[in-house]
């Protein structure tokens, strides 16, 4: 068992599927624990599907250092990534965390970030502003939506008659195919 990693998401959990897998076949890190702040996510069907074990906070538990720093302890995380977090991480676990938590962002920030900046408003807005290209950016969490220091971006060239679902789906497949791998190199640098 290497280091132990919780992902914190609210979404469908491509992500969380893609990492959780990534992780059973290598030795450096495990997820232990998702984390979700949506009672129904689809995160929490794919954490059941790899008996990964789950729990749902609400706002209040996100607020409580005392219970969330315990929950934490409890499995021994060491580690946190969120993918499809949409709230904003409260500083003491920013504090407790720091250099050991990262959050993927669907766009090439510090363009198209920020609060509001999530899912489809991304993409609609890249599209929007016609940029020739797109991406995904891995950061460090700050106090601040989408202000970490950045670790690493890709891109995907956008076309003029792009949708903002194609635009989408360009950058779902960057982040399903490297943001396991960035999570990895990141743990073997940072803690290794
Ligand atoms: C992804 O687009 C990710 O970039 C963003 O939230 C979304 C999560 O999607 N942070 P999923 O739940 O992993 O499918």
């Amino acid at each position: 068992m290497g280091v132990k990693i919780a992902v914190f998401a609210s979404g469908t959990g491509t992500n969380a599927d893609a990492i959780i897998r990534f992780f059973k076949a290598d030795e450096v890190a495990d997820v232990t624990l998702v984390v979700s702040s949506k009672h129904g996510a689809g995160v929490l069907d794919v954490a059941d599907g790899h008996g990964v074990v789950s729990v749902v906070v609400d706002k209040d538990v996100m607020a409580d250092e005392e219970v969330l720093l315990a929950l934490l302890e409890a499995y021994e995380i060491d580690f946190i990534v969120l993918a499809g977090w949409l709230r904003l991480i409260p500083p003491f676990l920013v504090r407790a965390f720091n250099g050991r938590m990262l959050n993927i962002h669907p766009a090439l920030l510090p363009k198209f970030g920020g609060k509001g900046m999530w899912g489809h408003h991304v993409h609609e807005a890249v599209k929007a502003a016609g940029e020739k290209v797109s991406g995904i950016t891995i950061h460090q969490v700050s106090e601040a939506y989408d202000e970490g220091a950045i670790v690493a971006q890709f891109e995907t060239s956008v076309e003029a008659n792009d949708s903002a679902s194609d635009i989408e789906a360009k950058v779902r497949a960057l982040e399903l195919k490297h943001f396991p791998v960035v999570i990895k190199k990141f743990i073997l640098a940072s803690m290794g």
